[in-house]
């Protein structure tokens, strides 16, 4: 099975960013780990960041002739403003994951909404880094019990 990792804006600077809310692992240790989780899960695993909405469009666009099975997403701040996102990842029909560092429920008022989680199969948030490999755990049950 093919999954696609997805990262939204600001997450390249994971590791030194705001490090008490997003804890001091990088971006690319993250998908170090879902690359060798996914080795022992047999699924490839393509990651993918972008500080841009459109080319995060561009990408859940192309997961479909890519034949990507799955998505992984932390869309980061668009979560909580991008009707773009959203009607992109409606459009794949692919079931994502919505993935968050940190509990975005016990922050600010205004990262309570998401405007993707109620399209997702599932989500996961408040374990920093451990998010994604909860995420990616969930995701492979999911499609192997699902997609016979
Ligand atoms: C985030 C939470 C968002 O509210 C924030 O804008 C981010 C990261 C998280 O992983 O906790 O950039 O998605």
């Amino acid at each position: 099975l093919r999954i696609l990792a997805l990262h939204g804006p600001n997450l390249n600077l994971l590791g030194t960013r705001e490090p008490g809310h997003y804890g001091t692992t990088t971006l690319a240790d993250i998908n170090q780990k879902l690359i060798d989780m996914g080795d022992s899960l047999g699924l490839e695993i393509t990651t993918f960041q972008s500080n841009h909405e459109g080319e995060l469009v561009d990408r859940i666009q192309q997961a479909v002739s890519d034949h990507i099975d799955g998505i992984v997403i932390n869309p980061a701040a668009y979560t909580h403003t991008s009707v773009a996102l959203r009607d992109a990842l409606l459009a794949t029909s692919i079931p994502f994951i919505e993935v968050h560092l940190s509990n975005i429920h016990r922050r600010e008022e205004f990262r309570h909404r998401s405007m993707l989680v109620d399209a997702a199969t599932g989500v996961v948030a408040g374990f920093g880094a451990t998010s994604y490999t909860l995420a990616l755990t969930g995701l492979n049950d999911f499609l192997r019990t699902n997609q016979q």
